[in-house]
């Protein structure tokens, strides 16, 4: 049976850990459903990690629908969401709905939109025309420009404030769920607490309800520098399914992220 937003609600309810990854073909989709995975992420990181740019700001809808497309054929289980990328959800609420609709056309069951409360218009026009809707807050990679490079967010009592008052507003708005990307952990706690549609963390510390990586950083596939919240599990992994596996029981458990891998 194929896990939806509302198999991911019930998650929520029981206080049980929702697992998510990056994905972005047909074979690691299916090889991360037979793991366990509860959602695939078709992140737009696709623009970093497979295309090799230094940001994810060219990539283009037709690549997420391309990627979206090889997800969904290799798989039959987990929730499907997809980015949308820079340029394709900022101008209307109904120039988002026209693309948010053709990633649904590919076989993503969300889409996930950056930004704050400017955005929450956008998700109440999406979520109540039947798209489910995930925001992304904190570190959003597509304001690169704008934050004068790839930082902490959230660090002020004025920032985080903001990201409090951002956190209520989406979810008033209708988003699904809410994504944290590199806030104090602290922050990330009291945001889930406040909120009652389940969060996914990534540099947000262990109290999130969800968790996700960038496939390629767990793998330790992707050259370059490591941020500290980034963590390598194939070493004393047999094979790749083996350290998928093994993030999933560490998150189903509570144990990733640990002190080591949180700001
Ligand atoms: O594109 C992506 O992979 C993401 C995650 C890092 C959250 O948005
Ligand atoms: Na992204």
């Amino acid at each position: 049976m194929r896990i939806t937003q509302s198999t991911l609600r019930k998650m929520y309810e029981n206080s049980e850990k929702i697992t998510a990854l990056t994905c972005y073909d047909a074979s690691f989709a299916t090889l991360l459903e037979d793991a366990g995975i509860d959602i695939l992420l078709v992140g737009d990181s696709l623009g970093n990690v497979i295309q090799g740019e230094s940001t994810t700001l060219s990539v283009t809808l037709n690549d997420m629908i391309y990627h979206t497309r090889c997800v969904a054929r290799g798989s039959n289980k987990a929730l499907i969401m997809a980015d949308m990328p820079f340029g394709t959800f900022q101008i209307t609420p109904e120039h988002a709905f026209t693309n948010a609709s053709r990633l649904i056309a590919a076989g993503a069951h969300m889409v996930k939109i950056e930004g704050g409360s400017l955005m929450a218009e956008t998700i109440e026009f999406l979520t109540r025309r039947g798209i489910p809707v995930c925001a992304h807050i904190g570190l959003t990679p597509q304001s690169v420009h704008q934050f004068g490079g790839y930082k902490v967010q959230g660090k002020t009592d004025d920032k985080a404030r903001e990201l409090q008052e951002d956190a209520l507003i989406l979810e008033k708005s209708g988003a699904n769920m809410l994504l944290m990307e590199v806030v104090p952990a602290t922050l990330a706690k009291k945001i889930t607490d406040t909120l009652s549609i389940p969060t996914i963390g990534i540099g947000a510390g262990p109290d999130c309800s969800a968790q996700v990586l960038v496939l390629h950083d767990l793998l330790g596939v992707y050259p370059g520098k490591k941020t500290k919240f980034i963590k390598n599990f194939m070493p004393g992994a047999k094979d790749i399914q083996e350290a998928i596996e093994n993030y999933i029981k560490a998150v189903k458990m509570g144990k990733f992220p640990d002190a080591e891998h949180v700001f």
